[in-house]
């Protein structure tokens, strides 16, 4: 595994040692998972369905133990530490359970009456701010079955927010959601991130982790493939030249000729401006050579430049797959 940047495990909201977890049919969920999450990151836990990132919330949990291997969450072991730890975190996991015979602010008032820390004489007070929060007032008096997943989803986050929260997890908060109920989430999170609270979410799309995260964490088939900030990620992975040019045919030749990898034209029609990439060169070599070249032989060159790498540039390169996942 590769570590991109050293976050300092004694230190962080959420460090698990060797973290593993056997399923009672012998599958193998999560195999040796060493994952540190800095305090005030937005860290994403990103994966393919069936990588194991809903087993090992539930590990750090304390929802089921861990086969072998260790997990701290806020400084404290896990399971054993629940207790005080718990009330401490914000939890979203496999969308919320809700009676849908209640109203919004009734699921909430349940919610508050089952925290036996919750004072009651503010409890009315504690409901309308977190539904304020995730932008439920007017729908607060609804009943939740006639919510859409969006609110339901929304209404799951106002009770994890029922309390100051030092750490909210977020389990694919945004699965099964429409475009705009994915925006209002990621919202939410950049506004409770900005407070202070580390907020660790996992989810299956690139994407949206590149939206909203600070961190991220790669799973593939129960293993951590890698982990650091998002920009690092990127910034480790090589970018791509790319010269825009009516000549295709003749820039992509004089690309090869200078020494340029894994050129590809996009093909456009016939005497329109079309796009040539490459394999960013090197860092020693000009790229004041490169243009040169191409304008030396002739070529029409309208743009030149390089890209930045995406983390879906990344994680092709650490995998050598595209992250392509079904639903
Ligand atoms: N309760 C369970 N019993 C047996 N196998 C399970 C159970 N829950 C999940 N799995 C298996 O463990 C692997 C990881 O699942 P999961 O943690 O849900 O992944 P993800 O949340 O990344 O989609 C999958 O192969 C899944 O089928
Ligand atoms: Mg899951």
């Amino acid at each position: 595994m590769e570590e991109l940047s050293t976050a300092d495990p004694d230190t962080a909201v959420i460090a698990t040692r060797a973290l593993t977890k056997r399923y009672r049919g012998g599958q193998l969920a999560v195999d040796g998972l060493d994952l540190t999450v800095p305090a005030g990151s937005v860290f994403g836990f990103l994966g393919p369905n069936g990588s194991g990132k809903t087993t090992t919330i539930r590990m750090l949990m304390g929802l089921i133990e861990p086969t072998s291997g260790t997990a701290r969450v806020l400084g404290q072991p896990m399971p054993r530490a629940s207790r005080t730890v718990l009330p401490q975190v914000g939890a979203l996991i496999e969308g919320p359970a809700l009676y849908g015979f209640l109203s919004g602010r009734d699921n909430l008032l349940r919610y508050d009456a089952a925290d036996p820390t919750a004072d009651p004489r503010t409890r009315r007070t504690r409901v309308a701010a977190a539904l304020d929060r995730v932008g439920l007032t007017a729908a607060g008096g609804k009943k939740a079955k006639a919510y859409s997943l969006g609110m339901k989803q929304r209404l799951g986050l106002a009770a994890a927010l029922l309390q100051p929260r030092r750490l909210l997890v977020l389990d694919e908060p945004t699965n099964g959601l429409d475009p705009q109920g994915m925006r209002e989430i990621r919202t939410l999170v950049r506004e409770l991130a900005s407070d202070g609270t580390t907020v660790f979410l996992s989810s299956h799309l690139l994407d949206e982790i590149e939206q909203v995260c600070t961190h991220v964490a790669v799973m593939a088939q129960g293993r951590l493939i890698t982990q650091g900030p998002v920009a690092d990620l990127a910034a480790g992975t090589r970018g791509r030249l790319v010269v825009t040019t009516p000549d295709t045919a003749d820039a992509a030749r004089v690309l090869k000729e200078q020494g340029v990898g894994d050129v590809v034209v996009a093909e456009t029609a016939e005497g329109a401006e079309g796009r040539v990439t490459g394999e960013a060169p090197p860092p020693e070599r000009e790229l004041a050579e490169l243009v040169g070249a191409l304008v030396e032989a002739g070529i029409r060159v309208r743009g030149f430049g390089l890209e930045r790498a995406s983390l879906e540039d990344a994680f092709v390169a650490l995998t050598g797959e595209g992250f392509d996942v079904a639903g």
